[in-house]
């Protein structure tokens, strides 16, 4: 039996916290699903198709992993690809909160549903999707934080969208 798990996310952008887990998650299944979340109420610095190509560039060596958009509950995704669980990292205890909520909710929607929650690296625990989207726009150094592969195509965005905030004159 092929045993399949599911990373989902927004992954606005992919942070090497995420990375990691990814890695992490691949030796735990036979193949891993890695989850974009299409929401069109949240507003994202990238477009879900970008967010899904910069994962591919980065996970393309891993031939487990297969990176699919998603929209709508993350269980009947879940249904479709006959998952054995889905993998959280888990970085602090506000994450544990929601966490739990989230994988009681699911539970709820559907018996079989189970979740993996992964703590994150020590050195990885303040690293965010959101921080790295705040240091990018003030044109800090976000090496650190996100995969090498990723840092021009983030720092490009803020760039082009400073410039356009920026008054003329
Ligand atoms: O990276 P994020 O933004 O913390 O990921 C949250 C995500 C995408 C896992 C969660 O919002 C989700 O699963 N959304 C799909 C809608 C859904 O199934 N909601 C019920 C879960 S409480």
């Amino acid at each position: 039996m092929v045993r399949t798990m599911i990373y989902p996310g927004t992954f606005d952008p992919l942070t090497n916290g995420h990375l990691d887990i990814v890695r992490r998650a691949v030796r735990l299944c036979d193949r891993l699903i890695v989850a974009v979340l299409v929401n069109s109420a949240k507003q994202t610095a990238f477009s879900a198709a970008e967010r899904k190509a910069m994962i591919q560039t980065v996970l393309q060596d891993l031939r487990t992993v297969e990176v699919v958009h998603f929209d709508g509950l993350l269980v009947d995704l879940y249904r479709r690809e006959g998952a054995c669980a889905v993998v959280r990292g888990l970085r602090s205890e506000s994450d544990f909160r929601f966490e739990a909520e989230m994988a009681a909710a699911n539970k709820l929607l559907l018996p079989s549903y189970e979740t993996c929650l992964l703590p994150c690296r020590i050195d990885l625990a303040f690293t965010s999707s959101s921080i790295v989207r705040e240091v990018a726009s003030y044109g800090g150094d976000i090496s650190g934080m996100v995969p090498s592969a990723l840092i021009e195509k983030i720092c490009e965005r803020f760039a082009a969208r400073n410039s356009q905030q920026r008054p003329e004159g």
